[in-house]
């Protein structure tokens, strides 16, 4: 009986079936059967079972285990290649999410176009833009430096194709745009599937791992944020990028969420122009730039990675007649906003409760730290007494710093490289939990007496 090609495997308890079910027939749970191929050679230590006879190999010492240098290849794009933790690796496979039209196709075009203007063999595989379209934004982003048209592009979506193509013509570094655009014809799954795009990411795996050629995979991010299909992806690569943003605004920012190679905590920022993505170097001084100094207002040091990043803050604070009334956040949390709402009313003598609260940052910069917390906190106060902060006039006030459930300053990471950033563009001094122990001190020394007697 010819062997089938596929089985279904329940990723819950593993039992094999050779037809998809609903329910898994060994474990009772449902929609966990993952079609896979039957066959799958050269993956999972295929004869692993060999220990009985095997020789007992002898471990080695880390001191004696030799380091050879990795030469990166650096795609020429500052940002991208610090979140890589320096460029990417020979044989490497990176994973690059993000929602629709955030610019993935963008950030990976210009990334090859680069490459090849340093002479390196690269191609770019697109099962969604046919090659016209892919030859339209190369035009835009190709700014003399960059090669853009003369990448090697191949709109396919067979995976048995781009993999022989692969082999063939062995770039050095290549693209495949989206992971979930491509299909293996064995499996009878479609496209995106999660047993599809298993399949597909292993293959590649395999052939990028044996020519030593760089892949990043495209991914798509569902609605809620999460790698669709991908999500199984994450433990497989070696490196897991996130490019996030909001399509309206010009801001994005790159980050990395696992890298074998580098850390985690780096974050580049991107601003999409007409011309493609520009890398924005100089963050800090842009949001300076812009902050208005209103009641409302103010400036937090944060951090982005190993990066600080001076961002404004803004709160608007109106009577509500809703019950309960409106709390809208804008790249912060809205359960921190809550918190910090909690933690006025009830030790800063700052009451919000009849009121809707508008919090935004700035820019569309999406702000993941505790270290916002005193921004917000003095933002809302500020809004809510409609006194503008800071110690005298002209100059917008900086902050940073957690807010505790007591109402005490708590410190964060790297106090001095916020204050030196925030030094860097004459914002000093600089309200922080090592200049207020607490909130009210805080309030205190922010917003000016006066006013305060007024409120
Ligand atoms: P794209 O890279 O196609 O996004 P993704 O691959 O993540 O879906 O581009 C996203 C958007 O960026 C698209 O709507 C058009 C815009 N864009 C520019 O503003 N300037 C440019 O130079 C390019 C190439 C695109
Ligand atoms: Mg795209």
């Amino acid at each position: 009986m010819p062997r089938p090609a596929t089985v279904h495997v329940c990723s819950a308890c593993g039992h094999q079936e050779a037809r998809w079910h609903g329910q898994c027939p060994g474990c009772g749970e449902w929609n966990t059967l993952v079609e896979e191929a039957a066959a799958r050679p050269a993956r999972g230590g295929g004869g692993g079972r060999a220990a009985a006879g095997a020789a007992a190999v002898r471990p080695q010492r880390l001191r004696d285990v030799s380091t050879p240098e990795i030469a990166r290849l650096e795609t020429g794009i500052r940002e991208f290649d610090r979140v890589l933790g320096g460029g990417l690796v020979p044989g490497s496979l990176v994973l690059l999410g993000g929602s629709p039209g955030i610019g993935k196709s963008t950030l990976t075009g210009m990334a090859l176009g680069n490459l090849e203007a340093a002479d390196r063999r690269t191609l770019y595989v697109s099962g969604e833009e046919s090659a016209a379209q892919i030859r339209l934004r190369a035009a835009r982003i190709s700014s003399p430096p960059t090669r853009a048209l003369d990448v090697p592009v191949l709109a396919e979506t067979d995976l048995g194709a781009v993999l022989a193509t692969l082999e063939a013509e062995c770039p050095e570094v290549c693209v495949i745009d989206s992971v979930q655009t491509l299909h293996a014809s064995e499996l009878t799954g479609a496209p995106g599937s999660v047993g599809q795009v298993r399949e597909v990411a292993g293959r590649i795996m395999d052939v990028a791992k044996r020519n030593g050629i760089a892949v990043l995979l495209v991914g798509h991010v569902t609605k809620e944020g999460a790698l669709a299909g991908p999500r199984v992806l994450e433990h497989l690569v070696d490196c897991v990028l996130q490019f996030e943003g909001e399509r309206e605004r010009t801001y994005r920012t790159l980050r990395a969420l696992k890298n074998r190679f580098g850390s985690t905590s780096e974050v580049g920022v991107f601003e999409m122009r007409s011309g493609g993505l520009v890398e924005v170097l100089d963050a800090s001084a842009r949001f300076v730039g812009q902050v208005t100094r209103a009641p409302g207002s103010v400036v937090l040091a944060a951090m982005e990675g190993t990066r600080p990043l001076l961002v404004e803050v803004q709160a608007l604070v109106s009577p509500s007649e809703l019950v309960p009334p409106r709390r809208l956040t804008n790249g912060i949390d809205r359960n921190r906003l809550a918190l910090v709402l909690a933690v006025l009313t009830r030790h800063a003598g700052v009451p919000t409760g009849s009121a809707d609260v508008f919090v935004n940052v700035v820019g569309g910069v999406r702000i993941d730290e505790p270290g916002a917390d005193l921004a917000v906190a003095l933002a809302v106060a500020s809004a809510a007494r409609g006194t503008p902060l800071g110690f005298d006039e002209g100059r917008p006030l900086a902050c940073f710093g957690e807010v505790g459930l007591t109402g005490e300053l708590r410190s964060v990471a790297h106090p001095d490289r916020r204050l030196e950033e925030a030094a860097k563009f004459g914002l000093a001094p600089v309200l922080s939990p090592e200049t207020a122990p607490n909130l009210r001190a805080a309030l205190r020394a922010a917003l000016p007496a006066p006013a305060r007697a007024a409120a």
